[in-house]
C-alpha cells in the first residue's frame, strides 16, 4: 500500500508517472504535456474546484461578479493640496486630543471646595472641553472641504404618477363616496357653503387686533407725584407705621384708580416692609455694572410693580423668610432685599421700583412714576434695566 499523502519516491517515478499520465489522458509512454498535472487527493475547495472545472462565461450561473464602475473617485483632483490639509486636520485632531487631556487633568488637579476654586474649576473644564469640539469641529470640516473628492451625483426620479387602473380606481371610489355623502341635495351643500364663507373670513378679521401700536402706552402708568398708596381692597392710605413688625407684604393700588382695570393692569404695586439693615441695594444688586439700585424706600419699606417681568401675571406670592418674590405662572423669582432682582426663572428684568416718600399728613405717597416700563419685555426695551 502506498502512502498517498507523502511526496513522491525514489523508484516511485516510472509508476506515478504513468498514474498521471492517465489522469491528464494519455497512455503510459506517450509524449505527456510538458507539465504535469498536480494530484488531487479528495474534494478539492470549491475555488479550487472551479479552477480545475475551467472560468464560467460572464453572466452565467458560478461566474464571478462584474465589478461596478466606481461612483465615487478614490483620491481627491488635487492632491498635493489634499496632502496639505491633511496635515491641518490632523493638527486640529491633535489639538483636540491634548485639549482633551487637558480636560482630565484639569479635574484631577483643581480641587472644588470653595466658590473660587470651583469657579477656577469650572473656567478650566469649560475651555478645554470647548476647545475639543471646536478641534474636531474645524478639523471635520477641513477634511470635507479639502481631502474628500468633490463630486456631484444625480439620482434619476422615479416616476411618481399612479398606474392607470390605481388612477381609475381611485376616481370610481371617490365618486361613489361623493353620491353617498349626498352633496347632491342643493339645500345642503348650499347651506354648507354659507356656513363656511364666515368661517373663512373670521381669522382675516382677526389681524384687525395686531394694531393700533402701542406707542408710548406701555412706558407710563398713571403713577404720579403726591398720588396715594391705597391698600388694595380696603381702599385706605398708609402710613409707614401701620405695619407693625417687618415680613408683612400688601398689595396697593393709587388713589383714585382702585376701580380701573385698565389702569391697575399696569399700576398694581406691592409693598413690603423689612427689618434694618435687611435692605441691600447696592451696584451688586443691578443687572447693569457700576449702576446702583435706587434706594426710593421709606423706614425700610419698598414698592414693586407687581406685574411679572416675564409675561405679566401678578407677582404676588412672597417668601418671609427667604425675602423672594415669586411668580407663580412660571416661577420666577425675585430678591426682594436687593432691589427685586431675578434669581430665577424665565424673567429677565427685575420687577422696576416705585420711587415713594410721605406727605404732609404721613401717608405713603409716589414721588413719580416708575422709572421705566412694567411688566413683559417687549421689541423696544432691553432685557436689562
Ligand atoms: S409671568 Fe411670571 S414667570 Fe412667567
Amino acid at each position: 500500500m502506498s502512502d498517498s499523502t507523502a511526496g513522491p519516491r525514489p523508484g516511485d517515478s516510472e509508476q506515478d508517472g504513468g498514474q498521471l499520465a492517465r489522469q491528464a489522458g494519455s497512455e503510459p509512454g506517450e509524449t505527456g504535456p510538458t507539465e504535469l498535472r498536480k494530484r488531487v487527493i479528495g474534494t478539492p475547495p470549491p475555488a479550487e474546484a472551479r479552477s480545475m472545472l475551467g472560468t464560467p462565461e460572464p453572466g452565467t450561473a458560478g461566474a464571478p461578479p462584474v465589478p461596478r464602475p466606481r461612483e465615487l473617485p478614490a483620491d481627491p483632483q488635487n492632491l498635493s493640496g489634499a496632502k496639505r490639509a491633511e496635515r491641518i486636520v490632523a493638527a486640529c485632531f491633535m489639538i483636540a486630543t491634548l485639549a482633551g487631556l487637558g480636560f482630565i487633568a484639569a479635574y484631577v488637579i483643581f480641587p472644588v471646595h470653595s466658590i473660587l476654586r470651583a469657579q477656577h474649576s469650572n473656567w478650566a473644564l469649560g475651555l478645554t472641553m470647548s476647545l475639543v469640539f471646536l478641534a474636531l469641529a474645524a478639523g471635520a470640516v477641513f477634511w470635507v472641504r479639502n481631502v474628500m473628492p468633490h463630486v456631484e451625483l444625480t439620482e434619476a426620479r422615479k416616476p411618481l404618477r399612479s398606474a392607470e387602473e390605481d388612477r381609475a380606481d381611485f376616481q370610481a371610489t371617490f365618486e361613489q363616496g361623493a353620491e353617498a355623502s349626498q352633496v347632491k341635495r342643493p339645500l345642503l351643500r348650499r347651506t354648507l357653503i354659507a356656513a363656511s364663507v364666515p368661517a373663512a373670513i373670521a381669522p382675516i378679521l382677526l389681524l384687525r387686533d395686531l394694531g393700533p401700536l402701542p406707542r408710548g402706552t406701555l412706558d407710563h402708568t398713571v403713577w404720579r407725584r403726591g398720588l396715594r398708596l391705597l391698600n388694595y381692597g380696603g381702599n385706605t392710605p398708609i402710613r409707614p407705621g401701620d405695619f407693625s413688625s417687618p415680613g408683612g407684604m400688601v398689595t396697593v393700588v393709587p388713589d383714585g384708580y382702585q376701580d380701573d382695570f385698565n389702569a391697575l393692569a399696569k399700576a398694581a404695586c406691592i409693598i413690603i416692609k423689612f427689618a434694618p439693615g435687611q435692605i441691600d441695594f447696592t451696584s451688586a444688586s443691578h443687572p447693569v455694572p457700576g449702576k446702583v439700585v435706587e434706594n426710593w424706600t421709606v423706614n425700610n419699606i419698598v414698592a414693586y410693580s407687581k406685574i411679572c417681568t416675564h409675561v405679566g401675571c401678578p407677582a404676588a406670592l412672597y417668601e418671609q423668610t427667604t425675602h423672594h418674590i415669586l411668580c407663580p405662572c412660571h416661577q420666577s423669582t425675585f430678591d426682594a432685599t436687593r432691589g427685586a432682582k431675578v434669581i430665577f426663572g424665565p424673567a429677565t428684568r427685575a420687577l422696576p421700583q416705585l420711587p415713594m416718600t410721605v406727605d404732609a399728613q404721613g401717608y405713603l405717597v409716589a414721588r413719580h412714576d416708575f422709572t421705566e416700563p412694567v411688566g413683559p419685555s417687549f421689541w423696544e426695551r432691553g432685557t436689562t434695566v
